[in-house]
């Protein structure tokens, strides 16, 4: 039997980034492809000619999973009902800028979206958030939005993750499917720690660790880290854009494995409200280890941390919780 359609807000829709993952989820990238889905676009009023171009266009893309789009500046015709919220409106960083620059910007919109998504949304709705600073504009979002269960809302750092199994994947010369279990510990920020310690590649001779097939602790240890720590920053100056098909594919990656569940023995980074798991001061939006089942995730428990790791966790959190206090400042 068919499916009934999910509703997918996606705010910011006529920028960059929703430029890229409308047609996406209109194919099934996000949901499946067995999965209906009527798109909900919000923009503001500046950008409602280009928003309305995006909806002609995707009529005129004709997709069979497509049964109906929503392009409107209204928020709260935008968050009606919605099953999926992902949360891209804002204002990108330019060359220079660190995330938390755009904060001032930022987080008064999700201080403001958090209110009509609360009222407007379905009850069981799951929130992305994508805007940078994005750790700090979802926790805004769940504060000011009392009502939404904290486990349903997240934010991206799967593309820090993705970056992370692309940077093995090159350095061995293996598929990236290959590679897994990759961490991206914290903030989705300059200070976020990728980690390997766990990271494994399948090979012909069965699954063998990251460390061991890389042998080179320095690299691992300094320039992969800072590769993926900086790499949004090399996209910036490279395209004189943020990134934008990388961040719309790791976006619906993430939803995917959330409603749809991680294959087993993998496990996938997402920023979530930490309940102290490794030490996270409790009431972070942190990114950690989850698998996803039954459209849950769960932190993975019991991971070896070393002092190095450990160092670098906490060093990240230390700055979520600024980022937190300069929130606040800013919402006066
Ligand atoms: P963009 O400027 O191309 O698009 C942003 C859109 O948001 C614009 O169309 C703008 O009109 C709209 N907007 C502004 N205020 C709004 C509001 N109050 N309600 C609804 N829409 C609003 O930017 P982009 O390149 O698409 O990036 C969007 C955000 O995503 C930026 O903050 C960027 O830094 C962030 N980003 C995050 C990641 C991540 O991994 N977490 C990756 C890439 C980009
Ligand atoms: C990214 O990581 O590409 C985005 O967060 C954009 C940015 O400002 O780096």
């Amino acid at each position: 039997m068919a499916k009934n359609p999910l509703r997918v807000l996606v705010t910011g829709a006529a920028g960059q980034i929703g430029y890229a993952i409308v047609p996406m989820i209109a194919r099934g990238v996000m949901l499946g492809p067995d999965q209906p889905v009527i798109l909900h676009m919000l923009d503001i009023e500046p950008a409602a000619e280009a928003l309305n171009g995006v909806k002609m266009e995707l009529i005129d893309a004709a997709f069979p999973l497509l049964k109906g789009v929503v392009a409107t500046t209204d928020v709260v015709e935008a968050c009606k009902e919605v099953n999926v919220a992902v949360m891209v409106g804002g204002f990108p960083r330019k060359e220079g800028m660190e995330r938390k620059d755009v904060m001032t910007k930022n987080v008064s919109i999700y201080k403001k979206q958090a209110s009509a998504l609360e009222q407007h949304a379905a009850p069981d709705c799951k929130v992305l958030v994508v805007a940078n600073p994005a750790n700090t504009n979802a926790l805004i979002l769940k504060e000011f939005a009392p009502s939404i269960p904290e486990k349903n809302i997240t934010c991206l750092t799967r593309l820090d993750h993705n970056r992370a199994l692309g940077q093995i994947s090159e350095r061995l010369n293996v598929h990236v499917s290959d590679v897994k279990n990759v961490i991206i510990w914290g903030n989705h920020s300059s200070t976020q720690y990728p980690d390997v310690n766990h990271a494994k590649v399948t090979t012909s001779s069965g699954e063998k660790p990251v460390r061991e097939l890389v042998a080179d602790d320095q690299w691992l240890n300094t320039e992969f880290i800072t590769t993926v720590q900086q790499r949004g920053a090399a996209i910036i100056k490279a395209r004189k854009l943020s990134s934008a098909l990388s961040a719309a594919s790791s976006a619906c990656d993430h939803i995917r494995n959330w409603v749809l569940g991680t294959p087993k023995g993998t496990w996938v980074s997402m920023g979530v409200y930490s309940d102290g798991s490794y030490g996270i001061e409790r009431g972070l939006i942190y990114s950690f280890p989850v698998t996803c089942e039954k459209g849950e995730w769960s932190i993975v428990q019991g991971l070896k941390i070393d002092e190095f790791s450990r160092a670098k966790m906490d060093a990240t959190a230390k700055e979520l919780i600024e980022e937190k206090a300069l929130a606040y400042s800013c919402l006066g």
